[in-house]
């Protein structure tokens, strides 16, 4: 069921470290995000892939996660993603508006595949291109404009109707997302 899989894939910041995904398995996903839309179907995205733990936790250094959680210091040193797949814009085939509609499909459609197959991941914004784009020796065409960090999740995720806040919150040890209402998005015409 589509809200079954949906509902399960949350953006996870704990990971198993033992629990290792090779190359074939991060080929098998982005295979899957041949299938997907693309704006006048340019298809201008590429994918770098990372398992081998040095070159992960190099990126990892590059990134930021749960600006709202800081003093939760997200990964903890024990738990890092054991693979990324870096999304990259080459803009010699495109570079237009519709390009971070096509990189958010393709992201949704590398994470359900991932949660599919019993891992989780997230996405991660909070990045400097240019330093990740230096740190993988990638030509100039090939933008990074968003990373998944992915592994075998080992958090408590919860879903929660938005009351007061949409920001998350961690409590006993339970990281909750607040999702606003169906009251709340939709729009009636005037
Ligand atoms: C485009 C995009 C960029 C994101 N970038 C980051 C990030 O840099 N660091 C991070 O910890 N989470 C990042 N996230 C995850 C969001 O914080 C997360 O989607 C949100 O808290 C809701 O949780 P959920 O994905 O479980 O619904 C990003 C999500 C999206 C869609």
């Amino acid at each position: 069921m589509i809200e079954t899989i949906l509902k399960k894939n949350r953006s996870t910041r704990g990971f198993d470290e033992t629990q290792k995904i090779d190359r074939e398995t991060l080929e098998r996903w982005v295979s899957h995000t041949r299938y997907c839309g693309s704006a006048s179907n340019r298809q201008p995205l590429k994918y770098c892939l990372l398992h081998e733990k040095n070159d992960v936790e190099g990126l990892l250094s590059l990134t930021k996660w749960a600006g709202a959680l800081p003093n939760e210091h997200l990964p903890k040193s024990n738990q890092h993603p054991v693979a990324f797949i870096v999304i990259l814009n080459d803009t010699t085939i495109s570079n237009g508006r519709f390009v971070m509609a096509d990189v958010g499909i393709a992201a949704q459609t590398l994470l359900l595949s991932a949660v599919e197959e019993g891992y989780a991941g997230c996405m991660i914004g909070a990045f400097d291109p240019n330093k990740v784009q230096a740190y993988l020796h990638l030509e100039d065409h090939l933008v990074p404009r968003l990373l998944i960090a992915l592994g075998k999740g080992t958090e408590q995720i919860q879903l929660v109707d938005h009351t007061d806040s949409i920001q998350y919150y961690r409590k006993d040890g339970v990281h909750y997302v607040p999702k606003r209402t169906m009251d709340e998005i939709l729009v009636e015409k005037e």
